[in-house]
């Protein structure tokens, strides 16, 4: 499949468009499994998660939703603060449903915590996390990840929905940047 022709922006490819699906796939038959049952609601968290909600309600044999929220957490810098503020709500309601929160990355888990917890108050029959990547930082967090695709070094990334300044989200792989880049 053709890519974006970034190519010289990039410094190294962590993972292929081709390992990103065949993780995604392994997850998508655990989902299945798991939800069996019932049909999901998946919530994804725009913009980053848009590429892999895509691509995991694709890879699910059985029915789910989609709901999207779009949030952005107040810090200063590139640090998050965990304080969020909402831009988009849902516009299912969600409770007594089986929520997936769908997530792109998980860096400090901030932005994370602080939704599961607004997301909880209004009465979910049950509410798990599904990210495509995790960074280090993460698993000092006390949210519990059900379904993690890929843990990853505490570099910056982009690619599969990722972005620097805007851009790469289109990039179907996973990278970083080139030092020229942010030149
Ligand atoms: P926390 O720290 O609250 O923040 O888990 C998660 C959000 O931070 C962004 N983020 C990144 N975005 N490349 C990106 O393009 C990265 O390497 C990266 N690390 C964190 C992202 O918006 C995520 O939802
Ligand atoms: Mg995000």
């Amino acid at each position: 499949m053709d890519t974006p022709d970034i190519a010289g922006d990039i410094a190294h490819e962590l993972y292929t468009p081709e390992q990103i699906a065949d993780r995604l796939a392994e997850i998508a038959a655990e989902i299945d499994s798991d939800y069996a049952d019932t049909e999901p609601l998946l919530v994804g968290v725009l913009n980053g998660a848009v590429m892999v909600m895509a691509d995991l309600a694709r890879a699910l044999k059985s029915h789910c939703q989609m709901d999207w929220m779009a949030v952005s957490s107040y810090g200063s810098g590139t640090q998050s603060s965990g304080v969020v503020r909402f831009l988009k709500d849902l516009t299912t309601d969600i409770s007594g449903r089986d929520v997936l929160v769908v997530e792109d990355i998980i860096d400090t888990g901030l932005t994370l915590s602080y939704l599961v917890s607004n997301l909880k108050s209004r009465g979910p029959n049950s509410l798990e996390i599904m990210t495509m990547f995790r960074k280090p930082e993460a698993l000092q967090n006390s949210v519990e990840v059900k379904y993690v695709g890929f843990d990853i070094p505490n570099e910056f990334v982009v690619g599969y929905g990722l972005d620097y300044d805007g851009r790469y989200r289109n990039y179907r792989g996973l990278s970083t940047l080139d030092p020229k880049v942010y030149s």
